[in-house]
């Protein structure tokens, strides 16, 4: 077969470097992640030594886990996807690889900048103002390659799975650019333009919409491609598709509330992001319903296929948490939860059964077609990363809801005469065995990481791309 490349042909040269990169960060991000939580189980770990200390590293973490894992997950599978669904090549090869190597440079560029202590404080929007503004640079050259992909597509209709990619990289930018708007004071240190209540507001609408766009809409469009994909089955229903687009865009942005009960942001905002937090509750499980009937008829498949089991174990987690999130907004349950173990479950829970999950069994559909393989070098070990996955996830969340309802009910008990029951550190100390496991349960999942990496590479090394790009290539000419 030839190698010649013709222009037609789809870039795949991109999504490699970032597939592979998601495997990377993802072993760097939760080994981190497993670090931090044996620094809570032995705080020896923390060395004595600032740039090691808890305080520090769990910034990183959140950074290398969402931006650096699910970014590059998320950078790799929608520009897969849309150049698929679309049947033609990216616009512009050259601004795609831009979007890489800037990409890099932000992440490397947290991995100094953190543990040194350059943060502006705010969570899952640390990053200082240099780097900031490179991401922006980034973020709205990766709009101009989607949305320009999509302008010149050969199909008719939009595939929904880019309705959902497309989402995720506007309103991602929208947040980034308002939240992080600041007057620096040095190359290393901003103050930002909002003061106070407003300040708080402007960051958990930020916050909890990194969760709803970055987190979810952009997973959801990986799942609407790539769960059909697998199953070979089509989407369960292209109309609820739709309602769930609109109804889950619709309702997200006015839930962050819901971070800032009992503070001093007026009550009736409090009351309205309880409220639409609960309403969330039906298009996400309508996203869910929509991607599970659609292995109507192929449920036998999960038998065999670890890539399918990744991705509806994953759905199952996302119905999990989104059924656990909107009762967690409500005021009186969150008066337990909040400051707890429970929120770190909850988190983890979806991060890990949901985002990590779907992200994965994303990669082992694409490895092989990417690289011109049939399949994956051994189903084996994604049957075995499969279990470590889902064992691991079991015991992080298991273990932080008994931590957070023992924390929540231990500082609230209070003796006949109005004094504490407990003291902190009592709680704590209830709370050692939970960090215990949780960090066991985190070892599982990131060893996990270390299979795939191994499975990754022995497929990539027996690969060939450029008949894998020719093979497109002959896909898209014969689609026309
Ligand atoms: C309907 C969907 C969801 C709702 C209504 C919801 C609601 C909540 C609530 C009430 C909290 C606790 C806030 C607090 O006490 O401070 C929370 C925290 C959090 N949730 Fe969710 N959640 C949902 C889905 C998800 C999913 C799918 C993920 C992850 C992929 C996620 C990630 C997070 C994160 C990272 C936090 C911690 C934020 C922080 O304090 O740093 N949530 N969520
Ligand atoms: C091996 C896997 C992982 C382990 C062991 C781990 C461990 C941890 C630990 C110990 C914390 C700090 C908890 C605390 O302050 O009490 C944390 C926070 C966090 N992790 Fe992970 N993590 C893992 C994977 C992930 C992944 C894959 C994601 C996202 C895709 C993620 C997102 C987060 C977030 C958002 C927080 C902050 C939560 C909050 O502020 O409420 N983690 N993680």
């Amino acid at each position: 077969m030839s190698t010649a490349i013709s222009p037609t042909a789809y870039n795949y040269k991109v999504v490699r470097q970032f597939a592979i990169m998601t495997v990377v960060w993802g072993i760097l991000g939760m080994g981190l992640g497993v670090f931090i939580a044996s620094q809570l189980v032995w705080p020896e770990l923390n060395f004595g030594l600032p740039w090691t200390s808890f305080g520090r590293l769990r910034p990183l973490h959140t950074n290398l886990v969402i931006f650096a894992f699910g970014g590059c997950a998320l950078f790799a599978t929608s520009y897969y996807v849309v150049q698929r669904t679309c049947q033609t090549r990216l616009i512009s090869d050259s601004l795609a690889a831009f979007t890489f190597w800037g990409w890099q440079a932000v992440i490397v560029g947290a991995i100094v900048t953190l543990p040194l202590g350059y943060t502006t404080t705010k969570e899952y929007a640390e990053l200082e103002w240099p780097l900031a503004i490179l991401l922006a640079i980034v973020w709205v050259t990766y709009g101009l390659v989607f949305f320009g992909t999509i302008t010149k597509r050969k199909t008719k209709h939009i595939y929904v799975g880019n309705w959902f990619y497309g989402a995720f990289i506007v309103v991602t930018a929208m947040l980034h650019i308002v939240n992080h708007a600041s007057l620096p004071v040095s190359f290393f240190k901003s103050y930002s333009v909002y003061a106070g209540a407003t300040d708080a507001m402007i960051q958990w609408w930020y916050g909890h919409n990194a969760v709803g766009f970055f987190l979810t809409t952009g997973f959801l469009g990986m799942m609407y491609y790539f769960v059909p994909k697998q199953a070979e089955r089509p989407i369960y229903s292209y109309r609820l598709s739709i309602v769930h687009f609109w109804a889950l865009i619709t309702l997200y942005i006015w839930a962050g509330p819901h971070h800032l009960h009992y503070t001093a942001l007026p009550d009736w905002a409090q009351s309205l992001g309880m409220a639409m937090s609960i309403i969330l509750l039906a298009p996400s499980w309508g996203g869910m319903i929509n991607g599970m009937m659609t292995l109507s008829g192929a449920w036998h498949k999960l038998r065999t296929d670890p890539i399918l089991r990744f991705l509806v174990v994953s759905l199952a987690f996302y119905g999990m948490s989104t059924f656990e999130g909107p009762m967690m907004a409500i005021k009186t349950v969150n008066s337990l939860s909040h400051y707890t173990d429970w929120t770190i479950g909850h988190v983890h829970a979806g991060a890990l059964g949901w985002v990590a999950m779907i992200s994965i069994g994303a990669i082992y559909h694409m490895i092989p077609k990417l690289f011109g393989r049939a399949q994956m070098h051994s189903i084996g070990l994604i049957n075995a990363h499969f279990w470590l996955a889902t064992i691991g996830t079991v015991l992080y969340i298991a273990s932080m809801w008994v931590n957070g309802i023992t924390q929540g009910l231990m500082w609230r008990a209070i003796n006949d005469d109005g004094t504490l029951t407990y003291s902190f550190v009592e709680a704590l100390q209830a709370s050692h065995p939970g960090f215990i496991v949780r960090a066991l349960g985190g070892a599982f999942f990131a060893s996990g990481m270390l299979f795939m990496a191994y499975n990754v590479w022995r497929t990539v090394r027996a690969s060939n791309p450029a008949e894998a790009e020719a093979a497109e290539q002959i896909a898209v000419v014969g689609a026309h």
